[in-house]
């Protein structure tokens, strides 16, 4: 790291990767339609903007003079160390941007020592992904199936057996969201065949179809995903399910917190699905000082949402978080050239946030927590 941020002065470097510049090029190069259901956020798309508005309302507080020669950001999570305080969220359907999708990814998620969520919607199966990087730290994501909990409860179980370190579960999506732009544009990457890996193969999902064909499964997989009626409860059982920590992904009420804490839940996710769920939703930056104090490091408080460059990530460590998810920024790399294209992306990322971290007197995850901010 030290090497690029001492060159970062002399001109030469060449990182054309700004995430405006991606995002552009991303568009230029996908079909309408998997570009506006990689970008879009549901309704009119005020809860995706609050994500960028309360992050830029948040102004950080730097130290001077705190010997920032040797930046180390790792952190200690579940009792595993991770290179950096930031992950890859999961994101289903990778093959909308690149055929070699979740498989690409994984890679240059691994060159920079960045730990990755894979969905349930991967377009490689979730052992695939974990086979083409062994040793790199894999977190799997679930939408809990409350009709048919074995389907998850075995999926927990087959991402453990594949040497996955913690379980992902997603409440934000009870209902899919209102995606107006899908809507116009017709568009359902499930229907299309993506997303379905996972569930292919999986004994106790096909168990309750009674078919083969891609059509029930497609049928089967929208059952699975939206889980109306989902409650707190149903949390207790994959906890009994598996021996991996359990993380809630989308909680944004301190109360909710509470209640996460009161079932024995492991860790936090604070999001709002990056403004794909429910539209006029509070910007996650908002919510997270809330959770943070409501939680009070009993345990993890991770955040997502609108994270683009280095300074985001400092903001919300300063709010309190312990790491944070970045999301479509990754996908527009991948569109644009695979593997390198996510590569180019995490190193433009993560090199500005060790810029970041030592211009604000941060020269680890623990002093960047105690940075203060001011609105
Ligand atoms: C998502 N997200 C998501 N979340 C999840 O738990 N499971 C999933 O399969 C998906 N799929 C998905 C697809 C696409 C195209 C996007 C853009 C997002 C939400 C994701 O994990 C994360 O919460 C947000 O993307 C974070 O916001 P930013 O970084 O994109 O602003």
């Amino acid at each position: 790291k030290q090497d690029t941020l001492m060159k970062h002065i002399d001109g030469e470097t060449h990182f054309p990767y700004r995430f405006e510049n991606v995002e552009k090029k991303a568009q230029e190069v996908l079909p309408k339609e998997a570009f506006d259901y990689i970008q879009s956020g549901a309704g009119r798309e005020e809860t995706l903007s609050n994500n960028r508005t309360s992050l830029e309302q948040v102004k950080i507080v730097p130290r001077m003079l705190q010997n920032v020669g040797n930046i180390d950001l790792s952190v200690k999570l579940f009792g595993n160390t991770y290179k950096q305080p930031v992950f890859l969220a999961p994101i289903g359907m990778q093959k909308l941007a690149h055929p070699e999708a979740e498989l690409a990814t994984v890679r240059a998620a691994k060159k920079h020592g960045v730990p990755m969520i894979v969905s349930t919607a991967s377009t490689f199966s979730l052992e695939e992904i974990a086979k083409e990087v062994p040793d790199h730290p894999l977190w799997y994501q679930i939408y809990w199936n409350e009709r048919h909990p074995d389907v998850s409860i075995n999926m927990a179980v087959r991402a453990e057996q594949a040497g996955y370190d913690a379980i992902v579960v997603t409440v934000d999506t009870v209902l899919i969201g209102w995606r107006e732009r899908d809507l116009e544009n017709q568009f359902s990457p499930l229907k299309a065949g993506y997303g379905l890996a996972n569930f292919k193969n999986d004994e106790a999902f096909m168990s309750h179809l009674d078919g083969t064909d891609d059509d029930t499964i497609v049928r089967g997989i929208v059952e699975n995903f939206a889980h109306p009626t989902l409650n707190w409860k149903d949390i207790e059982k994959i906890k009994k399910a598996t021996g991996l920590p359990v993380i809630v992904k989308g909680i944004l009420d301190p109360e909710d917190a509470r209640f996460a804490l009161e079932h024995g839940v492991d860790g936090i996710i604070v999001s709002n699905h990056g403004g794909r769920q429910l539209d006029g939703v509070i910007g996650s930056a908002e919510a997270l000082p809330t959770i943070v104090e409501e939680i009070n490091g009993q345990i993890p408080v991770l955040f997502d949402g609108g994270i683009r460059r280095g300074a985001d990530v400092v903001k919300a460590l300063a709010l309190g978080a312990d790491a944070v998810l970045v999301g479509r920024p990754f996908m527009y790399g991948l569109a644009i050239d695979g593997e390198n294209g996510v590569s180019n992306v995490l190193e433009h990322l993560l090199s500005d946030l060790h810029v970041s971290a030592g211009l604000a007197g941060s020269p680890d995850v623990r002093t960047l927590k105690a940075l203060k901010t001011r609105k």
